[in-house]
């Protein structure tokens, strides 16, 4: 076999956690004006998980997946090098989720930090182990996707409080010298976004204030129609143009791995791309949109699908607005 001088990072372990308590659509009937018909035809969500213990945040989540990573896989966390956090529900302001994650897993050689991009994350995140991997600095990089959305849930609001849960997946990266792994990537983001999807305060433009409390300004909104729209079009210009740039078509593809936020969004994504159904993964059905968990959860959920050389395309939307696609040989 011809080795390749060029390093690429690949995905040599897979975790992940979800919460035991199960929130279905027939509960959220008892809460807010809806019905599962409603939510199941308009989302393909059925249920979602909950992290119920108030005294646990998505470091917890995290912690959970990436013990089960290194469980499973049988690795000396003293050999992780960094651990990148995507979540968009750091456990507090300041202090870095990753540093408390990294400690926990007893990943004491490592440095940690978080990434902050929405439903994004998690594809940002394994772009930036990606590049430390590629450098040949790094020989371990641990990126973990956790969000406790129903921290900033609205259970108020009919409109949002269906969609989300808690949840939290983990990836370890490595280096792969036979041209496998991450291959390509093409992001953007707008921040004319902002206004469309947000939790306004609680941050440096709005602190907390009784007014902002009494506003329920700490929770996310969303004007839906928008966000629907624009992650479709964003999502497949950005799939097709990472086909296109490594001159692919929806045939070579083997998955497409996306972030779950409606089911008819990665419907229409996949239509634009010409995919099979069956090589569209899914599990919004049994978690809903877990934010920068939802791509590593499909990883989890679907692993021992993939095998060696597999095709596949990640694609993400969220708050910002960010966005973006990337192409990724399956190597193990
Ligand atoms: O990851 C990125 C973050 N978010 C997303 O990607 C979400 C993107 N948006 C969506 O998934 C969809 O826009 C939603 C699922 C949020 C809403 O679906 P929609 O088909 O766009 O519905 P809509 O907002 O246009 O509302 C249609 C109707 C409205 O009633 P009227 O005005 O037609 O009488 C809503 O009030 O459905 C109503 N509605 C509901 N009815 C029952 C909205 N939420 C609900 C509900 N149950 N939970």
């Amino acid at each position: 076999m011809q080795l390749n001088t060029k390093l690429n990072a690949s995905i040599t372990a897979v975790g992940g956690y979800v919460p035991e308590h199960r929130l279905l659509n027939k509960n959220l009937e008892q809460i807010v004006d809806t019905n599962d018909e409603w939510i199941q035809s308009r989302t393909g969500i059925k249920e979602r998980r909950i992290l119920k213990d108030p005294s646990k945040a998505t470091s917890f989540l995290a912690i959970q997946a990436s013990k089960n990573l290194i469980s499973k896989n049988n690795i000396d966390p003293l050999t992780i090098d960094m651990v990148i956090v995507a979540t968009t529900t750091p456990d507090m302001q300041i202090a870095a989720t990753a540093a408390y994650v990294a400690s926990e897993i007893g990943s004491y050689n490592a440095f940690g930090y978080d990434l902050q991009a929405a439903c994004s994350g998690f594809l940002f995140a394994m772009s930036m182990a990606s590049g430390k991997i590629e450098s040949g600095r790094y020989k371990k990089v641990l990126v973990v996707g956790a969000d406790k959305m129903s921290s900033v849930i609205d259970y108020k609001d009919r409109s949002t409080c269906i969609l989300f849960g808690d949840g939290a997946g983990a990836v370890l990266f490595e280096s792969n010298n036979e041209g496998l792994g991450w291959q390509d990537e093409y992001f953007k983001s707008n921040g004319d976004g902002r206004e469309s999807l947000n939790v306004k305060a609680g941050g440096s433009l709005f602190p907390a204030t009784s007014t902002t409390i009494s506003n329920r300004d700490h929770y996310l909104r969303q004007d839906g129609r928008k966000v629907f729209k624009t992650a479709v079009s964003a999502m497949s210009d950005a799939s097709s143009t990472i086909l296109k740039r490594n001159n692919l078509v929806g045939e070579d593809i083997d998955y497409l791995v996306a972030h779950q936020a409606n089911e008819r969004i990665i419907e229409s994504i996949a239509k634009r791309m010409s995919l099979k159904p069956s090589k569209v993964l899914k599990n919004i059905a049994k978690y809903g949109n877990t934010t920068a968990a939802t791509i590593p959860l499909l990883l989890y959920d679907f692993q021992n699908k993939f095998k060696r050389g597999n095709k596949i395309i990640f694609a993400a939307f969220g708050g910002g607005f960010t966005w973006g696609a990337a192409y990724y040989i399956w190597s193990k």
